[in-house]
Protein backbone atom coordinates (compact mmCIF):
# COMPACT_ATOMS: atom_id res chain seq x y z
CA UNK A 1 0.00 0.00 0.00
CA UNK A 2 1.50 3.36 -1.06
CA UNK A 3 -0.81 5.71 1.05
CA UNK A 4 -1.53 7.38 -1.85
CA UNK A 5 -5.32 6.14 -3.00
CA UNK A 6 -7.28 9.05 -4.26
CA UNK A 7 -4.69 11.57 -2.83
CA UNK A 8 -4.24 14.43 -5.36
CA UNK A 9 -1.27 14.68 -7.03
CA UNK A 10 -0.04 16.88 -9.89
CA UNK A 11 3.00 16.61 -11.83
CA UNK A 12 4.36 19.75 -13.55
CA UNK A 13 6.18 18.35 -16.59
CA UNK A 14 4.67 15.38 -17.23
CA UNK A 15 4.98 15.00 -20.54
CA UNK A 16 8.69 14.35 -20.06
CA UNK A 17 11.33 11.33 -19.33
CA UNK A 18 10.95 11.47 -15.75
CA UNK A 19 7.30 13.48 -15.38
CA UNK A 20 5.91 10.67 -17.46
CA UNK A 21 7.37 7.59 -15.73
CA UNK A 22 6.37 9.77 -12.20
CA UNK A 23 2.45 10.12 -13.45
CA UNK A 24 2.59 6.36 -14.50
CA UNK A 25 3.66 5.05 -10.94
CA UNK A 26 1.67 7.67 -9.35
CA UNK A 27 -1.62 5.95 -11.20
CA UNK A 28 -0.02 2.69 -10.84
CA UNK A 29 -0.39 3.60 -6.96
CA UNK A 30 -4.35 4.41 -7.59
CA UNK A 31 -3.52 8.32 -6.87
CA UNK A 32 -5.83 11.24 -8.80
CA UNK A 33 -3.13 12.14 -10.96
CA UNK A 34 -3.25 15.62 -12.93
CA UNK A 35 -0.75 15.90 -15.77
CA UNK A 36 0.79 19.78 -16.14
CA UNK A 37 2.69 20.39 -19.11
CA UNK A 38 3.11 22.72 -21.93
CA UNK A 39 2.16 20.94 -25.11
CA UNK A 40 -1.41 19.81 -25.72
CA UNK A 41 -0.74 17.14 -27.82
CA UNK A 42 2.11 15.38 -25.78
CA UNK A 43 -0.27 15.68 -23.02
CA UNK A 44 -3.21 14.07 -24.75
CA UNK A 45 -1.09 10.96 -25.41
CA UNK A 46 -1.36 10.70 -21.42
CA UNK A 47 -4.97 10.45 -21.11
CA UNK A 48 -4.81 6.78 -19.57
CA UNK A 49 -2.47 7.78 -16.64
CA UNK A 50 -3.60 11.17 -16.61
CA UNK A 51 -7.21 11.68 -14.44
CA UNK A 52 -6.69 15.08 -15.78
CA UNK A 53 -4.73 17.34 -17.68
CA UNK A 54 -3.89 20.77 -18.22
CA UNK A 55 -1.89 23.23 -20.34
CA UNK A 56 0.79 25.01 -18.15
CA UNK A 57 3.94 26.65 -19.85
CA UNK A 58 6.11 28.07 -17.01
CA UNK A 59 6.77 31.12 -19.09
CA UNK A 60 2.97 32.08 -19.41
CA UNK A 61 1.90 32.95 -15.69
CA UNK A 62 -1.51 34.58 -16.80
CA UNK A 63 -2.47 31.08 -17.82
CA UNK A 64 -0.98 29.00 -15.31
CA UNK A 65 -3.01 31.46 -12.59
CA UNK A 66 -6.26 30.29 -13.85
CA UNK A 67 -5.42 26.66 -14.21
CA UNK A 68 -4.61 27.00 -10.50
CA UNK A 69 -7.49 28.78 -9.37
CA UNK A 70 -10.07 26.37 -11.10
CA UNK A 71 -8.79 23.54 -9.49
CA UNK A 72 -9.07 22.03 -5.94
CA UNK A 73 -6.48 21.76 -3.65
CA UNK A 74 -3.96 19.16 -4.00
CA UNK A 75 -1.72 16.74 -1.58
CA UNK A 76 1.15 16.35 -3.75
CA UNK A 77 3.17 18.08 -6.27
CA UNK A 78 6.19 17.13 -8.56
CA UNK A 79 8.18 19.49 -10.40
CA UNK A 80 9.78 17.55 -13.49
CA UNK A 81 10.71 20.09 -15.62
CA UNK A 82 13.46 21.86 -16.67
CA UNK A 83 16.39 22.60 -19.77
CA UNK A 84 20.14 21.83 -20.28
CA UNK A 85 22.07 23.59 -22.75
CA UNK A 86 25.70 22.18 -22.69
CA UNK A 87 27.98 25.67 -23.16
CA UNK A 88 31.49 25.89 -22.14
CA UNK A 89 31.45 29.10 -19.38
CA UNK A 90 33.42 31.18 -22.15
CA UNK A 91 30.43 31.44 -24.11
CA UNK A 92 27.79 31.11 -21.75
CA UNK A 93 26.08 34.80 -22.08
CA UNK A 94 24.08 36.30 -19.48
CA UNK A 95 21.13 35.99 -21.39
CA UNK A 96 21.06 32.22 -21.25
CA UNK A 97 22.58 31.94 -17.78
CA UNK A 98 19.09 34.11 -16.47
CA UNK A 99 17.26 31.70 -19.32
CA UNK A 100 18.47 28.17 -17.46
CA UNK A 101 18.08 29.85 -13.57
CA UNK A 102 14.64 31.31 -14.86
CA UNK A 103 13.31 27.73 -16.12
CA UNK A 104 14.87 25.45 -13.93
CA UNK A 105 14.16 27.59 -10.38
CA UNK A 106 12.26 30.71 -10.83
CA UNK A 107 9.46 29.89 -12.78
CA UNK A 108 8.80 26.87 -10.53
CA UNK A 109 9.19 28.56 -7.68
CA UNK A 110 6.14 31.46 -8.77
CA UNK A 111 4.42 28.59 -9.99
CA UNK A 112 4.56 27.10 -6.30
CA UNK A 113 3.87 30.64 -4.91
CA UNK A 114 0.82 30.80 -7.16
CA UNK A 115 -0.41 27.58 -5.48
CA UNK A 116 0.46 28.59 -1.69
CA UNK A 117 -1.15 31.85 -2.05
CA UNK A 118 -4.40 30.50 -3.49
CA UNK A 119 -4.89 27.97 -0.67
CA UNK A 120 -4.29 24.74 -3.13
CA UNK A 121 -2.31 22.85 -1.36
CA UNK A 122 -4.04 20.62 1.54
CA UNK A 123 -2.33 20.24 5.31
CA UNK A 124 -0.16 17.46 5.02
CA UNK A 125 0.97 18.06 1.43
CA UNK A 126 4.55 16.86 0.07
CA UNK A 127 6.01 18.69 -2.42
CA UNK A 128 9.06 17.28 -4.97
CA UNK A 129 11.73 19.24 -7.12
CA UNK A 130 13.77 17.40 -9.46
CA UNK A 131 16.97 18.75 -9.17
CA UNK A 132 20.52 16.75 -10.45
CA UNK A 133 23.73 15.74 -9.00
CA UNK A 134 24.87 18.36 -11.33
CA UNK A 135 23.94 20.43 -8.29
CA UNK A 136 25.96 18.61 -6.06
CA UNK A 137 29.03 17.98 -8.48
CA UNK A 138 30.62 20.05 -10.79
CA UNK A 139 30.42 19.19 -14.88
CA UNK A 140 32.44 20.89 -17.87
CA UNK A 141 29.78 22.83 -20.06
CA UNK A 142 27.18 22.75 -17.37
CA UNK A 143 27.61 25.93 -15.47
CA UNK A 144 24.18 27.22 -15.78
CA UNK A 145 22.44 24.36 -15.25
CA UNK A 146 24.61 23.24 -11.99
CA UNK A 147 23.99 26.53 -10.70
CA UNK A 148 20.46 26.22 -10.92
CA UNK A 149 20.34 22.74 -9.36
CA UNK A 150 22.20 23.92 -6.69
CA UNK A 151 19.98 27.03 -6.02
CA UNK A 152 17.37 24.26 -5.48
CA UNK A 153 19.08 22.82 -2.67
CA UNK A 154 18.99 25.81 -1.14
CA UNK A 155 15.48 26.88 -2.19
CA UNK A 156 14.06 23.30 -0.43
CA UNK A 157 15.93 23.45 2.90
CA UNK A 158 13.92 27.08 3.52
CA UNK A 159 10.64 26.22 1.49
CA UNK A 160 10.84 22.84 4.17
CA UNK A 161 11.13 25.32 7.10
CA UNK A 162 8.44 28.01 6.34
CA UNK A 163 5.61 25.59 5.06
CA UNK A 164 6.07 23.19 8.27
CA UNK A 165 4.34 24.75 10.54
CA UNK A 166 1.65 24.47 7.57
CA UNK A 167 2.47 20.50 7.61
CA UNK A 168 3.67 20.71 4.24
CA UNK A 169 6.94 18.77 3.52
CA UNK A 170 9.28 19.94 0.75
CA UNK A 171 11.82 17.83 -0.71
CA UNK A 172 14.28 17.07 -3.60
CA UNK A 173 15.35 14.15 -5.46
CA UNK A 174 18.92 14.79 -7.42
CA UNK A 175 19.28 12.13 -10.15
CA UNK A 176 22.14 10.73 -11.62
CA UNK A 177 21.82 10.41 -15.94
CA UNK A 178 19.25 8.13 -17.09
CA UNK A 179 19.13 7.21 -20.25
CA UNK A 180 16.03 9.35 -21.43
CA UNK A 181 14.93 12.56 -21.82
CA UNK A 182 18.13 15.01 -20.82
CA UNK A 183 20.00 12.34 -20.55
CA UNK A 184 19.51 11.11 -24.10
CA UNK A 185 20.09 14.97 -25.24
CA UNK A 186 23.77 14.22 -23.43
CA UNK A 187 24.01 10.71 -25.40
CA UNK A 188 23.86 12.90 -28.59
CA UNK A 189 26.71 15.41 -27.02
CA UNK A 190 28.91 12.89 -26.24
CA UNK A 191 30.98 9.62 -28.78
CA UNK A 192 29.31 6.89 -27.49
CA UNK A 193 33.48 5.39 -26.14
CA UNK A 194 32.51 9.00 -23.91
CA UNK A 195 28.59 7.82 -22.96
CA UNK A 196 29.81 3.76 -21.93
CA UNK A 197 32.65 5.43 -19.74
CA UNK A 198 29.96 8.08 -18.05
CA UNK A 199 27.72 5.12 -17.18
CA UNK A 200 30.55 2.74 -16.47
CA UNK A 201 31.65 4.93 -13.55
CA UNK A 202 28.42 4.31 -12.12
CA UNK A 203 28.75 1.62 -9.22
CA UNK A 204 25.80 0.35 -9.69
CA UNK A 205 25.04 0.76 -13.22
CA UNK A 206 22.77 2.39 -15.62
CA UNK A 207 19.69 3.45 -13.94
CA UNK A 208 16.16 4.27 -15.47
CA UNK A 209 13.28 6.83 -15.20
CA UNK A 210 11.65 3.84 -13.18
CA UNK A 211 13.76 4.51 -10.07
CA UNK A 212 13.69 8.13 -9.79
CA UNK A 213 9.88 8.11 -10.04
CA UNK A 214 10.10 5.17 -6.84
CA UNK A 215 11.97 7.83 -4.94
CA UNK A 216 9.52 10.58 -5.71
CA UNK A 217 6.51 7.90 -4.95
CA UNK A 218 7.95 7.48 -1.75
CA UNK A 219 8.68 11.10 -0.55
CA UNK A 220 5.35 11.99 -1.53
CA UNK A 221 3.60 8.79 0.06
CA UNK A 222 3.00 9.31 4.32
CA UNK A 223 6.15 6.72 4.83
CA UNK A 224 7.54 10.21 4.43
CA UNK A 225 5.65 12.49 6.73
CA UNK A 226 8.87 13.02 9.20
CA UNK A 227 11.23 14.13 6.05
CA UNK A 228 11.13 17.41 4.71
CA UNK A 229 14.44 19.71 3.56
CA UNK A 230 16.03 17.00 2.25
CA UNK A 231 17.94 15.99 -1.00
CA UNK A 232 17.35 12.49 -1.77
CA UNK A 233 20.27 11.74 -4.16
CA UNK A 234 19.31 8.65 -6.79
CA UNK A 235 22.42 8.28 -8.36
CA UNK A 236 23.60 4.04 -8.56
CA UNK A 237 26.14 5.19 -6.04
CA UNK A 238 27.83 7.85 -8.48
CA UNK A 239 28.76 10.90 -6.60
CA UNK A 240 30.38 8.52 -3.77
CA UNK A 241 33.21 8.34 -5.94
N1 LIG B 1 17.22 12.57 -17.79
C1 LIG B 1 18.24 12.65 -16.94
O1 LIG B 1 19.23 11.93 -17.08
C2 LIG B 1 18.18 13.58 -15.76
C3 LIG B 1 19.20 13.47 -14.80
C4 LIG B 1 19.18 14.31 -13.70
C5 LIG B 1 18.17 15.24 -13.55
N2 LIG B 1 17.19 15.35 -14.50
C6 LIG B 1 16.14 16.35 -14.28
O2 LIG B 1 14.88 15.73 -14.37
C7 LIG B 1 13.92 16.67 -14.85
C8 LIG B 1 13.21 16.07 -16.06
O3 LIG B 1 14.18 15.77 -17.05
P1 LIG B 1 13.85 14.79 -18.28
O4 LIG B 1 15.05 13.98 -18.54
O5 LIG B 1 12.56 14.14 -18.06
O6 LIG B 1 13.79 15.87 -19.45
P2 LIG B 1 12.75 16.05 -20.62
O7 LIG B 1 12.27 14.73 -21.12
O8 LIG B 1 13.39 16.99 -21.56
O9 LIG B 1 11.53 16.76 -19.89
C9 LIG B 1 11.59 18.11 -19.50
C10 LIG B 1 10.18 18.55 -19.18
O10 LIG B 1 10.21 19.95 -18.83
C11 LIG B 1 9.22 20.60 -19.58
N3 LIG B 1 9.48 22.01 -19.74
C12 LIG B 1 10.61 22.61 -20.15
N4 LIG B 1 10.43 23.92 -20.18
C13 LIG B 1 9.14 24.16 -19.77
C14 LIG B 1 8.33 25.30 -19.61
N5 LIG B 1 8.78 26.53 -19.88
N6 LIG B 1 7.05 25.16 -19.17
C15 LIG B 1 6.55 23.95 -18.91
N7 LIG B 1 7.27 22.82 -19.06
C16 LIG B 1 8.54 22.94 -19.49
C17 LIG B 1 9.21 19.85 -20.91
O11 LIG B 1 8.07 20.17 -21.63
P3 LIG B 1 7.97 19.86 -23.23
O12 LIG B 1 7.69 18.39 -23.32
O13 LIG B 1 6.84 20.70 -23.68
O14 LIG B 1 9.29 20.25 -23.82
C18 LIG B 1 9.25 18.43 -20.40
O15 LIG B 1 7.97 18.01 -19.94
C19 LIG B 1 14.69 17.95 -15.17
O16 LIG B 1 14.59 18.82 -14.07
C20 LIG B 1 16.13 17.45 -15.29
O17 LIG B 1 17.03 18.48 -14.99
C21 LIG B 1 17.18 14.54 -15.60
Amino acid sequence: MSGLTDKRVAVLGATGAIGSAILGELHAAHAHTLAFARSPEKLASLSKIAAESYVVDLHKPEAWEAVVGANAPLDGLVIATGTLEILPFSVLTPEKFAETLGTNVIAPADFLRCLLRAKKLNTGASIVFIGSISGIRGAAGHAAYSASKSALIGLVRTLALELAPRNIRVNLISPGLVDEGMGAAFRAHVTPEQFAAYVGAYPLGAGSTADVAGAVSFLLSPAARWISGHDLVVDGGATLR
